[in-house]
């Protein structure tokens, strides 16, 4: 038994989410494959009836779970940062997701690029630290003194700022940081990949000439990492690499990036291959509890309509199985959402006229005939 929390979330969530758990149904009904979904309420409404977001309740009883099928966060009646660090960040820093596994192929005849071409990047976002660290804060007429506390699985560091300005403005800052531990072993596991499709080169992300403190110490653990591993690292600066996803998406196979530039990157790649709704991720901890969920959010003005795309919530439910050891069973879903799109079925965001939940049921018939 495979004990899957369902966390429809907000927005279009609960919409992707059922189609998602429609195809996994199926496949269970299927195969020797059994799931115990639970669904729970961790998302805005509960917020705004409770004020609460991802509690230590929560966490505990996640903990029972082997893992977390997510639709997205984000609500416009709570301001932005609320229920993205309290609910979603939350969860990949306690649940220590320190990868964040966004595959990017091309899916024909959706690209969005003039030129055809035939592309399938694995990008591998660091998921814990850089500027998503949490650690900032505000300097109130110029002057402040604060402590600033993060818990990770890996640390526990507090930072003690003392700030004077020369005149008594407002200023705000954002600290990002890196610890080599981490970046170690995201290193590790992105070689490790790597080396399971036969890859040799490795594209690794950052913006080392300006943020040079934070992106000196992530070259430096690629660099031996790469010569340990006998892997060619390749450098690209995230602006450059911006360009050469547009441009040449062909040239790249394995993308290694920190946190707050895979996050743009991954958005950018998404509609290179054919749109957002599309876009598969998988928050990953290795050895622990692993959470699936789009990489688009919760789009909130599309909620309701049974209009938007329920693929890459689709793929994300792949992602489940191929990391439950079942890849045969993942190409599956894969198989039967290309041979869909083949009989020219498929939504609104892509040209079509099929609504989210004819999309997964075209997806579930597939599935059956396979
Ligand atoms: P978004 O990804 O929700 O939507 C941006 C646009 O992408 C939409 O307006 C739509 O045009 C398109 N799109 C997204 N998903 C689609 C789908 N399944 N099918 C077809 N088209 C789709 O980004 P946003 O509007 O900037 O953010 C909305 C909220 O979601 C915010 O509160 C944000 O913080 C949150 N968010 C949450 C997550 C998450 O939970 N993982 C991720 C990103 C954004
Ligand atoms: C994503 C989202 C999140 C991120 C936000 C909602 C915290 O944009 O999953 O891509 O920045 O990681
Ligand atoms: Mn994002």
């Amino acid at each position: 038994m495979y004990k899957v929390a369902v966390l429809p979330g907000d927005g279009i969530g609960p919409e992707v989410v059922k189609e998602g758990l429609k195809v996994l149904r199926t496949l269970q009904a299927q195969h020797d494959l059994k799931f115990d979904f639970q669904e729970l309420e961790i998302n805005a409404e509960r917020y705004l009836r409770t004020g609460k977001l991802l509690t230590d309740e929560d966490i505990e009883q996640l903990r029972g779970f082997d893992a977390i099928f997510l639709g997205a966060v984000g609500d416009d009646r709570v301001p932005p940062g609320v229920l993205e660090k309290g609910i979603l960040l939350k969860a990949r820093f306690t649940f220590d997701q320190y990868i964040n596994h966004r595959p990017a192929q091309l899916w024909k005849p959706f690209g969005r690029l003039k030129r055809e071409v035939d592309f399938k990047i694995d990008v591998y976002r660091e998921n814990t630290e850089d500027f998503y660290i949490g650690a900032g804060g505000r300097i109130k007429e110029g002057a402040c003194e604060l402590t600033l506390d993060i818990e990770r699985e890996l640390y526990d560091l507090s930072i003690d700022i003392e700030a004077n300005a020369s005149n008594t403005d407002d200023y705000a800052f954002e600290i990002g940081i890196m610890s080599k531990k981490n970046i170690e072993r995201f290193a590790d596991y992105v070689i490790e990949q790597a080396k399971m499709v036969g890859e040799k080169r490795i594209t690794v992300v950052d913006k080392a000439n300006v943020l040079s403190h934070i992106y000196h110490l992530w070259r430096e653990v690629w660099d031996e990492k790469g010569r340990q591993a006998g892997i060619e690292i390749q450098y690209m600066l995230v602006d450059a690499m911006s360009m050469a996803l547009v441009k040449n998406p062909d040239k790249f196979r394995i993308v290694a990036t920190p946190n707050m530039f895979g996050d743009i990157l991954t958005d950018l790649l998404a509609e290179v291959t054919g749109g957002l709704g599309l876009a598969p991720g998988g928050n990953i901890n290795p050895k622990g509890l692993s959470m699936y969920e789009p990489v688009h959010g919760s789009a909130p003005k599309y909620k309701g309509m049974n209009t938007i795309n329920p693929t890459a919530t689709i793929l994300a439910a792949k992602m489940l199985v191929d990391n439950m050891g079942r890849r045969d069973l993942g190409s599956k879903i894969e198989d039967a959402v290309r041979r869909t799109f083949d009989k020219g079925i498929f939504t609104q965001d892509l040209g079509g006229r099929a609504k989210t939940n004819e999309f997964g049921d075209a997806v579930v018939a597939e599935l059956r005939k396979m």
